[in-house]
């Protein structure tokens, strides 16, 4: 049985996950099932970097200790994961004993066999702790870390060296050798160009920092974070410990490492080194994924732009964030971030195009063949189709090209809904000649065996959500081998069972009416685009989110946006229609501590209005202002109240709502316009 060995980075726990690092573990989680759905005996490994002074540090920030610090903040990783449907077969944290065995065995071996490489010297350099990384002055940007402008401080300490200047040559060799060995192409030539460029010496210990795996032999001094966190990919599988993992999984499979791009030198030139110098094979493959972003910036706590992955799994559910981050782009490239997106591909693709077209044929069928499957030729459209499809998708799935895969499988799905559309099965059914009998159920036959194929190739991206797909088609929830195409999958006569919506629509009204609220479903600070001022705000649009976005930003303290980035020209602001209006009755909303229902006169006609005001207006002290609404918004609903417009308000210094009303001097009539 071919072994596999699969591996994500292993994630920094000075803080806590966000949707990128969710993202390096779905694409991964996503190539482990679909190689166990392969046959392949798969080892998946993930966990947590624990070590260095990134952790020392925001520990004694928190005030806590490094240990309580990792410890809260790997469950963190864990529990997202969970949540995830991450199908790990291991989690390694850093402060484990068997980690610290496995990684001092590694230097050991590094000095047993290449003594020369190893050696001790006086080193000044500029240390960013935010990358964990050495940069030479002329590298500096601006007096800055290049990569990310984290701010470096000048570090000179006796240190142990590796010399990976030895190694360069032997490095583009193993590249010459193995064609494939970093993924995608575009990533191994930048790989092969610094190589090439010529390695410097790499200080691989330090003695300022505490928290961390003392140093074989020198025990002052603790393993660069590096060394250390590179080494959990062999100390996983027990190396240099009792059991035959290592030489299951490393010598004798396949071993793949899935990582992002700012990780790559790392992975594809220090590691390889490191083992050649242990004498220990490279690994088969090492796949370089692309960054998520938002606001055109890479996702990250330092940037403040990170989304909370866990919510929008609450949300959303954990198999569509799994679709959508693997189908919007393909893995290897960066890919934007945005709400709207994430709904508009719920609501199409799998609102639509795979959950609506289950229940309609389920339902069709109950009605006329009391949910039996009828049988299907596979010389019928759909079995075609299906069996183009079937090999395109399956070396799509080996070759990490997720997106080509989904691709593939989103043609056959809309070609169900034009097949329904063109033979019309329920008009079908209604008719009891033999020749329209025989038809309906070729097309129920063909429509519900692809669905059941599109169950089968999407389950290592929806596990949960194809394991319901299949039950419902009378199928067993666990899929079956991934192996040669047949038809029909579904053996004719099974009993289907029409269950629950698989996929929900999400009202986009009303998630950016929530947002208004102030109680969105994910941070608004980071998860919409950004404005365009030069277009007009659409209700309902993904702008009108991000204008709501920027009052939160400057409700919640922050410095407003450049002026000249949300300059809009008269006709714009005309669209937006301003009116007076009198709060004649006002409640609570039930389970919310932020809402209040309104009910105001605009003169002509009374609205009900929902607005998070109550913090700072008890609902009686509402009646009989004069205020400032927006009359012309959509309605929408707000924890679960219709709201027919939006009241305006301000929020002063200290973060209280204030409310805008009238000139109390002066009389003006409720609904008098307002420009
Ligand atoms: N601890 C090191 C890895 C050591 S592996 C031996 C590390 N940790 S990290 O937490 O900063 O990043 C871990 C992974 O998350 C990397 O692959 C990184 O690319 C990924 N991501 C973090 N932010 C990301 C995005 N915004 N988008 C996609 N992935 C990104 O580096």
């Amino acid at each position: 049985m071919p072994r596999f060995y699969i591996t994500t980075p292993i994630y920094y726990v000075n803080d806590r996950p966000h949707l990128g690092h969710a993202y390096s573990t779905i694409a991964a989680d996503v190539q482990a099932r679909h190689r166990r759905r392969r046959g392949d005996d798969v080892f998946f490994l993930t966990g947590t970097d624990e070590h260095g002074s990134k952790v020392e540090r925001a520990a004694a920030k928190a005030g806590k200790s490094p240990q309580a610090l990792v410890d809260e903040n790997s469950l963190a990783f864990r529990a997202l994961f969970s949540k995830l449907l991450i199908s790990n077969d291991d989690f390694i944290r850093t402060t484990e004993v068997r980690h610290k065995a496995g990684a001092r065995a590694l230097w050991e071996a590094i000095r047993a066999r290449s003594p020369d490489d190893l050696y001790v010297r006086e080193y000044e350099g500029w240390y960013c702790a935010s990358c964990e990384t050495f940069f030479v002055e002329k590298d500096l940007k601006a007096g800055k870390c290049p990569e990310f402008g984290h701010p470096v401080e000048l570090a000179k300490e006796k240190n142990h060296f590796f010399r990976l200047s030895r190694y360069a040559d032997r490095l583009l060799k193993l590249y010459e050798q193995r064609p494939d060995f970093i993924r995608p192409d575009f990533r191994f030539n930048e790989v092969k160009a610094f190589v090439a460029a010529g390695l410097e010496d790499l200080s691989i210990s330090r003695s300022t920092v505490k928290w961390g795996i003392p140093v074989p032999g020198d025990e002052a001094q603790t393993m660069y974070v590096w060394i250390d966190a590179l080494s959990n990919y062999l100390s996983a599988l027990d190396f240099g410990g009792e059991t035959r993992r290592y030489e299951t999984f490393w010598k004798g499979g396949e071993s793949v490492h899935l990582l992002g791009k700012d990780i790559s030198r790392f992975h594809a030139v220090y590691w390889p080194a490191f083992l050649m110098a242990a004498s220990l094979p490279p690994p088969t493959r090492e796949f370089v994924h692309g960054w998520i972003l938002k606001d055109n910036q890479k996702m990250s706590k330092s940037l403040g732009n990170t989304v909370d992955a866990g919510a929008l799994a609450d949300e959303f559910g954990a198999d569509a964030l799994r679709y959508f981050l693997m189908r919007e782009v393909p893995l290897g490239q960066d890919g934007s971030y945005s709400d709207e997106i994430l709904i508009e591909r719920i609501n199409a693709d799998l609102a639509n195009d795979l959950g609506n077209t289950l229940n309609r044929l389920l339902q069709m069928l109950a009605g006329a063949r009391e949910g039996k499957l009828p049988a299907s030729s596979p010389d019928s459209p759909l079995a075609r189709r299906c069996a183009e499809a079937h090999p395109r998708v399956a070396a799509a799935m080996d070759g990490f090209n997720y997106k080509v895969a989904l691709d593939e499988v989103w043609r056959v799905l809309p070609a169900i809904g034009s097949l329904l559309q063109q033979a019309e099965p329920w008009k079908l059914a209604r008719d009891p000649g033999p020749a329209a009998q025989a038809k309906y159920d070729e097309i129920m036959g063909g429509a519900l065996n692809a669905l059941a194929w599109a169950a089968d190739w999407l389950d290592a991206f929806m596990p949960a959500k194809c394991a319901e797909l299949r039950k419902q088609l009378g199928l067993p929830e666990t899929p079956g081998r991934l192996g040669e195409f047949r038809w029909p999958l579904i053996p004719p006569g099974t009993a289907t069972r029409r269950g629950p919506v698989l996929f929900p629509r999400i009202d986009m009204t009303e998630y950016l009416a929530a947002l208004r609220a102030g109680s969105p479903m994910t941070d608004p600070k980071s998860s919409l685009p950004p404005v365009d001022a030069t277009q007009p705000v659409p209700a309902g649009s993904a702008q009108e989110a991000a204008a709501l976005v920027e009052g939160a930003r400057l409700a919640a303290g922050a410095a407003p946006a450049k002026p000249e980035e949300i300059r809009i020209a008269i006709d714009d602001f005309l669209k937006v229609k301003l009116r007076t209006a009198v709060i004649i009755a006002a409640e609570a909303v039930e389970k919310s501590d932020k809402l209040v229902k309104l009910q105001v006169d605009l003169g002509d006609e009374k609205r009900q209005i929902v607005a998070g005001i109550r913090k700072a207006y008890a609902p009686e002290s509402l009646i009989g202002r004069r205020i400032v609404v927006v009359a012309n918004l959509k309605p929408a609903k707000l924890m679960g109240v219709p709201s027919e417009g939006m009241l305006l308000a301000a929020t002063n210094a200290a973060g209280d709502v204030v409310l805008l009303t009238t000139d109390p001097d002066k009389d003006c009539e409720p609904g008098a316009g307002i420009k």
